[in-house]
């Protein structure tokens, strides 16, 4: 086979991009290892910036995400039983949509046949060949058989553990990483949530997010030792530690009920640079982890195949050649951004096994700066509704 651009993974990047692409008439194939209903069973975060939200649009793929999509003007953050109200529509005039990552990629998904955008899941052994010339081609397993697509670009959009960051050799590329001690313990339940907007809590028991993805469905998340075992924690003793971590108020207001889904993940920045090497191109989780504190992860990637698909245009559209060349340098530029506002909001929000007394004094100094001062709830909205891209 042959084709302009081979995109590796179906996740939110990967089906974006290629969306992006078809829309601009460039010929593209994504090779996904997984089938399509495992990629639709990854729970994953659920506020949308304002560049998320309206990439969707431009692909016309927001009829459901306008119609089940939450707008939220603000959000909290619970220190004890302070809560602090970060105005997103007063002091940005923006407001984020709450929607399920999942739910994106499925109206992403769904939409790739009618628009004849070529997915080929369950592709195996998915190998980048010759990324550092003009004729890369990538190869995979299928039905026993082994395959070849011949390309000008591959798109790396296959996530942290995925083949196209390892196709970089080490001297060309540089990893920038931080590995948090602690996990966020999730739970999916069929209850209303607690809160209209999402809190932010640090309690002397730990942090915990009350969140949702509709009005009668609630996502809580605990941070937990990595030692812990998702076993170790029965429904009971979560929605318990919930109800402490997030306050007398809004702990009071909390519907339990059994999980849908119960899950401990860590917590890592991670930046590779440069996110292109010769023919390959990386976007979203395969260049780049963050906390999940931000809520930037899917955003990252919307801003990223957003520059990947402009530089595509142009090499391919616009005769420019020098169009790839810019695509990792302005990637960044935003990344490292969403990269320092995750990183600040988790240690901001979290409590660190070795902090002290001093490490807590500036948590409560922060706290209290934030809460005095508008033009610093002002940095912290911009950052979290999303920075221009
Ligand atoms: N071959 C083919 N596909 C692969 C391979 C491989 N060897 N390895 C991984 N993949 C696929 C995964 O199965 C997954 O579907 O690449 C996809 C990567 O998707 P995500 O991990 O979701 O990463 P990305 O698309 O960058 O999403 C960015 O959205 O899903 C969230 O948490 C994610 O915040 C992140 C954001
Ligand atoms: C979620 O709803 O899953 C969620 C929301 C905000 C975050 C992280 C996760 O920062």
């Amino acid at each position: 086979m042959k084709t302009q651009v081979c995109i590796i993974g179906a996740g939110p990047a990967g089906l974006m991009l290629g969306h992006l692409l078809r829309a601009e008439g460039i010929e593209c194939v994504v090779l996904e290892r997984q089938s399509g209903d495992y990629v639709l069973g990854r729970i994953r975060a659920g506020v949308l910036e304002t560049v998320t939200v309206d990439l969707m649009a431009r692909l016309g793929l927001d009829a459901r995400l306008k119609a089940e999509g939450l707008v939220h003007g603000g959000f909290n953050l619970a220190d004890g039983e302070r809560l602090i109200r970060i105005d997103l529509a007063e002091l940005t005039g923006k407001h984020v949509t709450v929607y399920g990552q999942t739910e994106v990629t499925r109206d992403l998904m769904e939409a790739s046949a009618e628009r004849g955008l070529d997915v080929i899941y369950e592709a195996g052994d998915v190998a980048l060949h010759d990324v550092d010339s003009d004729a890369p081609y990538v190869t995979y397993t299928r039905d026993g058989a082994t395959q070849r697509i011949d390309c000008r670009f591959i798109a790396g959009c296959d996530g942290f553990h995925g083949p196209s960051r390892q196709a970089v050799p080490a001297s060309a590329g540089q990893a920038f990483e931080k590995v948090y001690p602690f996990g966020w313990l999730g739970i999916l339940a069929d209850v209303p949530p607690c809160n209209h907007e999402l809190i932010y809590a640090n309690h002397e028991r730990g942090f915990a997010l009350a969140s949702m993805r509709s009005e009668t469905r609630s996502r809580y998340y605990v941070d937990v030792p990595l030692t812990d075992k998702v076993e170790e924690w029965s429904d009971d003793r979560l929605w318990d530690e919930l109800t402490i971590r997030l306050g007398p108020d809004a702990g009071s207001r909390i519907t339990r009920g059994p999980a849908l889904e119960k899950s401990i993940a860590p917590l890592r920045s991670f930046v590779f640079a440069p996110m292109r090497y010769g023919s390959l191109l990386l976007c979203g989780d395969a260049a780049h982890i963050v906390p999940p504190t931000g809520a930037k992860g899917l955003n990252l990637a919307a801003s990223d195949v957003l520059y990947a698909a402009d530089a595509l245009t142009g090499f391919f559209r616009r005769n420019d050649p020098d169009a790839i060349s810019g695509y990792s340098d302005k990637a960044l530029a935003r990344v490292w951004k969403s990269e320092r506002f995750s990183w600040s909001l988790t240690m901001l929000m979290h409590r660190f096994p070795q902090d002290g007394p001093f490490e807590r004094a500036m948590q409560v100094a922060e706290l209290d700066y934030i809460a005095s001062s508008r033009a610093a709830r002002t940095a912290i909205a911009e950052n979290y509704v999303g920075l221009p891209v």
